[in-house]
């Protein structure tokens, strides 16, 4: 695996293999009964990507024991070096109802989605733990550009030129559109606060009961603590030259706040007035701390 470049596609930096491919994912051919599950990188795809196929199984978790996250949901615009599957294609090749991955902004999603009407569940995270997240993990995913030091890699991240882009575009765009569209705008500070509320939220949004058992195995089985030691949900099955989790575990804290041992005051004063400006308008808040 050698770390790929970023290419902008209509202003996004995306990884390279996902720029040159780009035809073929924009012109991906979504179904009514899909189901989108869309976040920024880092803000708990995969924590969300569980708690949906735990409630598509009925809580058995053996059936979600049956491959690892990755397999289970196929990643849209992931286009890995050959001979691995790209998200796409193993998309097409799924029979429905289909559960797909992607964390495309609102503009680069294939047009195909809103023709289809289909629903969409995004998660959005506080940025300050957002950008922590993502720099442990552009250190840690040996195929994405390493992501330098710290502070500087915190003014990349506000300025939008990481991989999928700006987080203040991202976040904004998909709360503007979320009542346009069947939308489930979640937040990953609400789930850490209240996961059996916000499990029962998702169940409601994809029209499924939970009796109280099944709701009790999934609320068990999404804890930070059942997800880190879960090979099938913590990304262990990848080869350390793709995840290196001896630089930083996938499954890393798990928490709300975890910023304030990555950022210093006078870094918290900065991304705070950017935050504010890039905002500026938008009624979308987040909580820092809980
Ligand atoms: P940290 O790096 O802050 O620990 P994604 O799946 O979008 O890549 O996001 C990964 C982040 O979500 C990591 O955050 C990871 O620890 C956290 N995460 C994954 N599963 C979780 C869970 N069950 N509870 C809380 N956080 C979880």
């Amino acid at each position: 695996v050698t770390r790929c470049e970023l290419v902008a596609v209509r202003g996004v930096p995306l990884p390279s293999d996902t720029a040159e491919l780009w035809g073929q994912i924009w012109g991906f051919q979504a179904r009514p009964d899909d189901l989108l599950i869309c976040t920024y990188p880092k803000a708990g795809t995969t924590w969300i990507q569980e708690i949906v196929d735990m409630i598509q199984q009925d809580g058995d978790p053996q059936k979600c024991c049956r491959a690892p996250i990755y397999e289970r949901i196929p990643f849209l615009e992931l286009c890995p070096p050959r001979p691995l599957p790209r998200g796409f294609e193993e998309a097409a090749a799924m029979p429905p109802p289909r559960t797909l991955k992607t964390h495309l902004p609102l503009e680069l999603v294939p047009p195909s989605f809103w023709e289809q009407d289909c629903k969409v569940i995004y998660v959005a995270r506080n940025p300050k733990d957002n950008a922590v997240s993502y720099f442990h993990f552009q250190r840690m995913n040996q195929s994405l550009p390493a992501p330098g030091r710290w502070d500087q890699y915190l003014q990349t991240f506000v300025a939008g030129g990481v991989p999928w882009g700006s987080w203040f575009d991202h976040v904004r765009a998909w709360w503007d559109a979320r009542d346009e569209h069947r939308i489930l705008y979640l937040f990953y500070e609400d789930i850490k606060q209240d996961l059996r509320g916000e499990i029962q939220k998702v169940g409601r949004f994809l029209g499924r009961e939970l009796p109280e058992p099944v709701l009790e195995t999934i609320v068990e089985r999404t804890s930070f603590e059942s997800m880190r030691e879960n090979p099938m949900a913590n990304y262990s099955t990848l080869p350390p030259f793709v995840f290196d989790h001896a630089v930083s575990p996938f499954m890393r804290k798990g928490t709300v706040g975890d910023w304030t041992t990555q950022f210093t005051v006078a870094q918290s004063e900065w991304f705070d007035a950017e935050w504010a400006q890039r905002m500026e308008g938008s009624d979308l808040r987040f909580c820092t701390r809980l």
